[in-house]
């Protein structure tokens, strides 16, 4: 019997084996707010295996204990479930060593192997490694390049008692030549199979229910297809600004850090066919199909923008160009607005809208499903329209779906008013989801790459959006700011919806 990839990791039966992860990057950003908490939070779910260490290593000098004592502040500040619980903490830290090397230092790494025989030898780990590469993407060829050199990596054709595997954060590539170089470099060092390419939105609960609403109910998958569906809403919008990353996105942009990643696999969940099977190809198979049969992307298709001083939550914000680190003429898009369409049988006409912002009026990211509506012979008049029927996935924050539907008010001059089936995780379950950082650190640990994207789905995103980005790099916007921090974007992006007699959700 197959496993049930989508299964929470406690009611599976799958086998997790002993291991060391060493965390690359260990003293950045990502590893204090996602990756310790993550592994804390595993800790006390049980999900970690008790054969198990963590080694972070960067280049700062720092011993075991003032790593520990860093993590220990990090877990602290960062994690879901507070206070810490001293105990257990306690337990955990005597797992987690440091190693400090610099990232081309061949004596680093050396080291390194000696150091992780030697917990092999203290805590059982058997030889298992997973290392996570939390790092500028410039130097992951040359991290497994040396992984490679000191006998770290092992070709899994020839080993079989001990695994190694290898988690990429994002980005992954900056167009599709790059993603196609970086893939080609990898694969020098390591197989497909080994290589676990982190999109964070992929762990997340919500995410994962995508598959579970559509699939285990007959009573809305009847209705996802064109001849039913007008038109698929998805939004990603953040409240925050760029923060202290103004050299990252003065490098990177909306559509790299957001759609052509998280958004574009909220798209295939949304859109693909049923896998045959839950296994990790079957469901990937058919994302990728969804990516293949998106129409190439027309310019006047998208809108992009950039935010102004404006004010959030009653606060007043500095404009993009305003911010630290950023060119004050920068042309970088803090706003991007698109309209796809996937020429395939169930999706033929219905048009996809995407957009997502940087200081928008609050966070939220959601798909929503708008409903063609009834014939209009009953309940409708020339002068009043029902509502759409509107099947809303929200995805963050207040996880949930909801669906409005129209309904008669009581009493005799019986006026429709459009109501809303709510469902909410929180109160629900009552309970707070696994942050995604924790299933899918557990999911690497167990050797499932279902929830990480496979190369083909990268290339195929970056297939549809790097002639955009290649025409907006060569022609640069006039009109930059064009919104205001605190407003839903520019007005282009009513119009790209509008000229089809459409507007965007208010959420
Ligand atoms: N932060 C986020 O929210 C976030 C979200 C999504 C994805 N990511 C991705 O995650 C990765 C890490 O991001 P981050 O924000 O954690 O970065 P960061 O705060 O800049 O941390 C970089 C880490 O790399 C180490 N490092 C840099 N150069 C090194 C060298 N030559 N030798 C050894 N160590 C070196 C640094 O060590 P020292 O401190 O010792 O110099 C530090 O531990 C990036 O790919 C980023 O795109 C980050």
């Amino acid at each position: 019997m197959e496993e049930h990839p989508l299964s929470e990791p406690g009611l599976s039966s799958r086998v997790i084996d002993p291991c060391v992860l060493v965390i690359f990057g260990a003293t950045g950003d990502l590893t204090a707010r996602k990756l310790v908490p993550a592994l804390y939070n595993l800790t006390r779910e049980g999900q970690l295996p008790p054969q198990f260490a963590c080694v972070g290593f960067a280049r700062r000098p720092k011993t075991h204990e003032s790593f520990r004592t860093e993590c220990k502040d990090a877990v602290s500040k960062y994690s879901r479930v507070k206070p810490i619980e001293e105990p257990l903490w306690n337990k955990f830290q005597d797992h987690i060593y440091y190693h400090m090397s610099e990232f081309h230092d061949d004596a680093g790494y050396e080291s390194l192997k000696i150091f992780l025989a030697e917990l092999d030898a203290k805590l059982g780990t058997k030889g298992n490694r997973l290392f996570y590469l939390s790092t500028q993407p410039s130097f992951f060829p040359l991290i497994c390049e040396k992984l490679q050199k000191f006998g770290l990596l092992y070709d899994s054709s020839e080993v079989k008692d001990k695994w190694s595997r290898v988690i990429i954060e994002k980005p992954f590539g900056h167009d599709l030549t790059s993603a196609q170089s970086l893939q080609k470099e990898l694969l020098r060092f390591l197989n497909e199979e080994q290589i676990f390419r982190i999109d964070h939105y992929l762990g997340k609960e919500t995410v994962q229910n995508i598959l579970v609403f559509r699939f285990a109910n007959s009573i809305f998958e009847s209705l996802w297809n064109n001849r039913y569906i007008d038109h698929v809403q998805i939004t990603v919008a953040e409240e925050i600004g760029i923060g202290t990353r103004g050299l990252f996105w003065e490098e990177s942009g909306l559509v790299r850090d957001i759609i052509q990643n998280h958004m574009m696999q909220l798209l295939s969940l949304v859109a693909m066919e049923p896998p045959v099977n839950l296994s990790a190809n079957a469901i990937r198979d058919e994302k990728v199909k969804v990516l293949e049969a998106i129409r190439p992307l027309e310019i006047s298709d998208a809108v992009r923008g950039q935010y102004s001083a404006g004010y959030i939550n009653g606060e007043e914000v500095l404009g993009y160009r305003h911010e630290n680190n950023v060119n004050p003429t920068s042309t970088v898009e803090t706003f991007a607005a698109l309209r796809l369409y996937i020429d395939n049988w169930r999706w033929a006409g219905v048009p996809f809208y995407l957009r997502s912002g940087k200081r928008l009026p609050k966070r939220a990211t959601e798909i929503a499903l708008v409903f063609k509506d009834p014939p209009g012979v009953l309940f409708q008049t020339p002068t009043r329209k029902n509502e759409h029927n509107i099947l809303a996935l929200r995805i963050q924050p207040d996880e949930g779906t909801s669906l409005k539907i129209n309904c008669k008010v009581p009493g005799y001059a019986s006026p429709i008013q459009p109501v809303k089936m709510d469902f909410r995780y929180g109160s629900y379950f009552g309970m707070s989801p696994p942050e995604a950082y924790e299933r899918l650190i557990a999911d690497a640990i167990a050797g499932d790459n279902t929830l990480f994207a496979r190369e083909d789905e990268v290339f195929n995103s970056w297939r549809l959006l790097t002639p955009l980005l290649e025409n907006w790099a060569a022609t640069k916007p006039a009109d930059f700011p064009n919104y205001q921090a605190g407003s839903w974007g520019p007005e282009a992006a009513d119009a790209l919806i509008g000229k089809d007699n459409r507007k965007w959700r208010l959420i």
